[in-house]
């Protein structure tokens, strides 16, 4: 039985100013208008290639929101171009955010915690996959065991701590230790981007299961669903998603599709499902 008041959360990834999807966009800032969530959690890539003029675009649609907001750090919001910035100060500019976003969001029942998967370099060729350091895990882990009794964490990560199926990958390095850490500790969630198409799964570990949520793109670079974001509802005892999508495309469409049964999100009653092959397709772009 529901405890609480019914808490939403809008959980966007991926909107990559610069190269951002402005119908999206608009439509997303509407619906915000609208429903009123609590909290809007963006888990990275909000910028196309860190530029300030991306950064200065960001910043202007936040704060056109109206709600609290909070932001994780992708690997396109380091310096691409400058080798030396980005080594030296990788976050700078992402930093210049932050005086528009609450870093930690405190909501009925549930904390928002970051954890930190894009890093300035790591050894392998593809600096865009995700790396969980020890020192990043250790940070996030803090967070949830200060929590006070009874609070529960969502987890908020720019990449999938492992391999979800989607076109896009994430290959994150140290991703299975993290989960499993996770899932010894009260958290309802691993919220998650990059990969820009949307799933909902359960993620067994020797610790426990773990549920893993990732958001689609409000970005021009789709994968294989429309632009979407993940509309995310607690009631002190049940964890609601449900995809939202520009093209109105069914909920169950827009989840990849080995997606366990029992992990998807509630059909809205008398919505069709619609095979996967429905969903509009595109190239996937160069990440
Ligand atoms: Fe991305
Ligand atoms: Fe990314």
């Amino acid at each position: 039985m529901p405890t609480n008041p019914l808490t939403t959360l809008f959980h966007l990834s991926d909107i990559h100013f610069g190269l951002e999807n402005n119908l999206a966009l608009d439509w997303v800032k509407q619906e915000i208008a609208e429903r009123r969530p609590q909290a809007v959690a963006i888990t990275g890539d909000l910028t196309m290639r860190a530029r300030h003029r991306e950064f200065a675009a960001a910043c202007r649609w936040i704060q056109s929101l109206d709600v609290p907001v909070t932001v994780e750090v992708g690997n396109h919001d380091m310096p691409y171009f400058n080798l030396i910035e980005r080594m030296f100060a990788p976050y700078r500019r992402f930093r210049a955010i932050e005086g528009l976003i609450e870093r930690e969001i405190d909501l009925a029942g549930i904390a928002i915690v970051p954890l930190k998967t894009a890093v300035r370099a790591q050894p392998r060729l593809n600096w865009s996959k995700g790396w969980v350091s020890r020192s990043a895990l250790k940070k996030c882990l803090a967070a949830i065991d200060a929590l006070p009794p009874g609070k529960r964490a969502l987890v908020a990560a720019h990449h999938p701590l492992r391999e979800v199926g989607t076109k896009g990958t994430a290959l994150t390095a140290n991703g299975t230790r993290a989960l499993c850490e996770l899932a010894r500790r009260p958290v309802l969630g691993v919220l998650s981007g990059h990969v820009h198409d949307p799933f909902d799964l359960i993620e067994d570990t020797p610790a426990g299961p773990v549920r893993m949520i990732g958001a689609g793109t409000l970005s021009q670079r789709l994968r294989s669903t429309p632009p979407s974001f993940n509309e995310i509802t607690w009631d002190g005892a049940v964890l609601k998603v449900r995809a939202r999508n520009l093209e109105e495309v069914p909920t169950r469409a827009m989840q990849i599709d080995d997606v366990p049964e029992n992990a998807l999100p509630p059909r809205e009653p008398g919505e069709p499902v619609a095979p996967v092959n429905q969903v509009p397709r595109t190239d996937p772009p160069v990440h």
